[in-house]
């Protein structure tokens, strides 16, 4: 079976992370899967919403670290077009993606885990939640755009206070903070998600596309997720990144 369920059920494409015994981390495979489920939700006028959600006890635990350690030189060689990597296509096609776009969040959420989140337009999440973004401590830089779009979102003493501290953000914390719309339970969480999607699908799809079109820049958005991947993909020959990532791989 694929780590990437899709499932598209009157108007509502689901794209369910299927990897829990790996905390949902993201593989190559997976970001492709994502893309073409975008893809496919883009060019399909029958698909109005889109909801990502993952099975098991966690949502994402980030980007699968055995896949940096292994793409390493790929992300290191300038004469390769960086932004047909699985990774980066996927950035662009969640940035560029003009329908609404629901995650569903249970558990742990880590790095891109979480980042992939800011670019959602309704969050639901249990109350279990812990998103965290380890990327300085891993000697990395943030991604996704989340250095332009968590200062936007919550302000910058609190955005740089989170990536530079370590902190782990709760539901309530993320619902006060307004990166989680709904908070409920684990039984509760696909239901409410897909009670939200059905709400959407009563509004008119051009006047919701029009609407997301004035209230985000995808173009500056895409500038600065290629501005911060440009750093990231030199970071991560940085001593601290190669020592965490060992001391992660060899445990
Ligand atoms: N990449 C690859 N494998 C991962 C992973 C990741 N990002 N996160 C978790 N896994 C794997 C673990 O290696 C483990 O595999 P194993 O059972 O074959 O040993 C399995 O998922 C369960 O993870 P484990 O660490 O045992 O669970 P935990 O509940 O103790 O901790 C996390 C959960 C998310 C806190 C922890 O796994 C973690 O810190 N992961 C790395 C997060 C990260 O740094 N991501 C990259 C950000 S740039």
């Amino acid at each position: 079976m694929s780590d990437v369920i899709s499932h598209n059920d009157n108007g509502v494409l689901t794209l369910r992370l299927n990897r829990p015994v790996k905390k949902n981390a993201l593989t190559k495979a997976m970001y492709c899967a994502l893309t073409e489920g975008l893809a496919r939700a883009s060019a399909d006028e029958a698909v109005r919403v889109v909801v990502i959600s993952a099975d098991g006890a966690d949502f994402c635990a980030g980007n699968d670290i055995a896949d940096f350690a292994q793409d390493l030189p790929l992300f290191q060689d300038d004469s390769i077009d960086h932004d047909d990597m699985p990774v980066f296509r996927f950035l662009k096609a969640i940035t560029f993606f003009d329908k609404p776009l629901i995650a569903a969040v249970q558990g742990q959420a880590v790095g891109v885990g979480v980042t992939l989140l800011l670019h959602c337009d309704l969050v639901v999440a249990t109350e279990d939640i812990r998103l965290s973004l380890p990327f300085l401590k891993l000697g990395l830089v943030p991604e996704a755009g989340s250095t332009l779009l968590l200062p936007e979102r919550i302000g910058h003493q609190r955005a740089f206070a989170w990536m530079a501290l370590g902190e782990v953000i709760g539901a309530e914390d993320a619902r006060q903070l307004g990166l989680v719309n709904t908070v409920t339970t684990h039984e509760g969480l696909d239901e409410a998600a897909q009670a939200m999607a059905h709400k959407l699908l009563k509004l008119s799809p051009s006047s919701l596309r029009h609407t997301k079109a004035f209230m985000r820049d995808p173009e500056k958005l895409w500038q600065v997720i290629r501005a911060e991947g440009a750093v990231f993909r030199r970071q991560l020959t940085s001593p601290e990144a190669q020592a965490a990532f060992m001391a992660f791989l060899s445990k």
